[in-house]
């Protein structure tokens, strides 16, 4: 098992099955992810490009993987940063290209700095370039300097690429269904969540900042080794509404609800939790009302969650159950087909009801084929996460209702049999949360 969690030889079978769908006249390149800067001479953290880190386990920036299928002296080469004891001593250690060959199985590795150089010769000769055009433009720009530089000597005999493939058309697809390995991170990014969840909860009394929350959350996150897929949202009473709210810098009274929307992401795999919770630890009757429809509505969809089900089937049952509910409840008026049909709901209820999770928080895959709503298959993961949210000023519904932001998100995997939450053990209705906030 390596470091990453994912064993050695899971990358290496990775690389054969792209390789095959790419087949024998082809090439792959695949940069690492640039650092960024954050301010002057600091950075950003560094997180690995997602597809990079899927090949290979590899952490290091200034790194390339060059896949050249039936290559005879090698297919899977890493241009990668040399040995530096002084550089090492202010960044930390690096592989090295020794490293590279000898801890993540690449058959062959060179200095980064020998890209230029090198690369051309790698080009020439195969038709099709696989590469994710557009990501990187700085890297986009070399690689065209590259190919200009095969080109320039085809009066010599030179054959330079001609097709040129998007390598997501390849990657996304074997990145949509997730391994054993896989979904042993998974759970395992969800179960930190859970408990990340609990510890905001258990820390919530009227009064407390939103960055409060965000701090308990993260400690738990940080506390396991993860860190967060994405920017925690706390947002408290109205802020709820605000659907990729960051600030969270306000505070919570008594009787407001607290939306948080907060995952981990552990060996680069997230999960994606929402809970919604009275700071206070009871809900009021408004609040249960809409909070009970929105669990209704997130139970039929994860009641589509099986294989031979379109994935679209989810949002549908979904906003069957929210328009009907808001029927019922006043907030909508007439016929459920008509208010189906005119998608009403959209003014509460303006999201879809899940994405592809994986090692990104809104994971690669296609959602649609040929332009159909494509079928559950087991091994495809995804969150479920229906809303409700009221504006403060809406002035069409009773003032009771207004300035209710609810979402309840949950992450799930498609099995032979059906699904498995991966998000378990956490509490999620109205009764189950008040339960929980009791007895902290
Ligand atoms: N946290 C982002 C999302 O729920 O999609
Ligand atoms: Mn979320
Ligand atoms: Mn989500």
């Amino acid at each position: 098992m390596s470091a990453t969690g994912i064993p050695a030889l899971g990358y290496a079978r990775r690389r054969r099955q792209l390789m095959r769908m790419a087949g024998d006249d082809a090439i792959l390149v695949l940069p690492a992810a640039p650092e960024r800067i954050r301010s002057r001479d600091t950075h950003y953290p560094y997180r690995q490009d997602s597809d990079l880190w899927y090949l290979t386990g590899f952490a290091e920036p200034e790194a390339v993987l060059v896949l050249v299928p039936g290559r005879r002296h090698g297919e899977a080469l890493l241009f990668c940063r040399e040995r530096d004891p002084e550089r090492e001593g202010w960044d930390g250690p690096r592989a090295g290209p020794e490293g590279a060959v000898e801890a993540f199985g690449m058959d062959d590795a060179y200095p980064i700095d020998d890209l230029d150089e090198i690369l051309p010769g790698l080009l020439e000769g195969r038709t099709r370039v696989y590469y994710h055009f557009g990501r990187d433009t700085e890297f986009d720009l070399k690689l065209i300097g590259w190919l200009n530089r095969v080109r320039a000597q085809v009066r010599m005999g030179a054959q330079p690429p001609h097709e040129f493939l998007e390598l997501g058309h390849l990657l996304d697809e074997m990145r949509l269904f997730k391994s054993r390995d896989e979904l042993k991170l998974m759970r395992r990014a969800a179960k930190i969540s859970v408990q990340a969840h609990e510890a905001a909860m258990r820390a919530a009394r009227p009064g407390i900042h939103e960055y409060e929350l965000q701090a308990e959350l993260e400690r738990v996150f940080r506390a396991a080794d993860a860190e967060p897929a994405y920017n925690s949202i706390v947002g408290a009473g109205p802020n709820a509404c605000v659907l990729h709210y960051r600030a969270n810098a306000a505070q919570a009274r008594a009787g407001d609800l607290v939306l948080v929307d907060a995952g981990a992401e552990y060996r680069g795999y997230a999960a994606d939790i929402t809970r919604t919770f009275p700071v206070n630890g009871r809900f009021t009757t408004e609040q249960r009302a809409l909070h009970d429809l929105v669990g209704a509505a997130q139970a039929a969809a994860l009641a589509q969650a099986r294989p031979g089900v379109p994935y679209e089937a989810g949002h549908k049952a979904a906003v069957e159950t929210l328009t009907e509910g808001l029927l019922k409840l006043g907030l909508l008026k007439g016929k459920l087909e008509k208010n189906v049909a005119d998608g009403t709901y959209k003014r509460y209820y303006r999201h879809k009801t899940g994405h592809w999770l994986g090692l990104d928080v809104h994971d690669v895959g296609d959602y649609r084929i040929d332009g159909e709503s494509r079928l559950l298959e087991p091994g495809m993961a995804f969150t479920i996460e229906p809303g409700l949210y009221v504006p403060a000023d809406d002035t069409t519904v009773a003032e009771k209702w207004r300035g209710i932001g609810i979402r309840i998100e949950d992450d799930v995997v498609v099995t032979n049999a059906g699904h498995e939450v991966l998000t378990t053990g956490l509490a999620r209705s109205a009764d189950e949360i008040e339960a929980f906030m009791a007895a902290r």
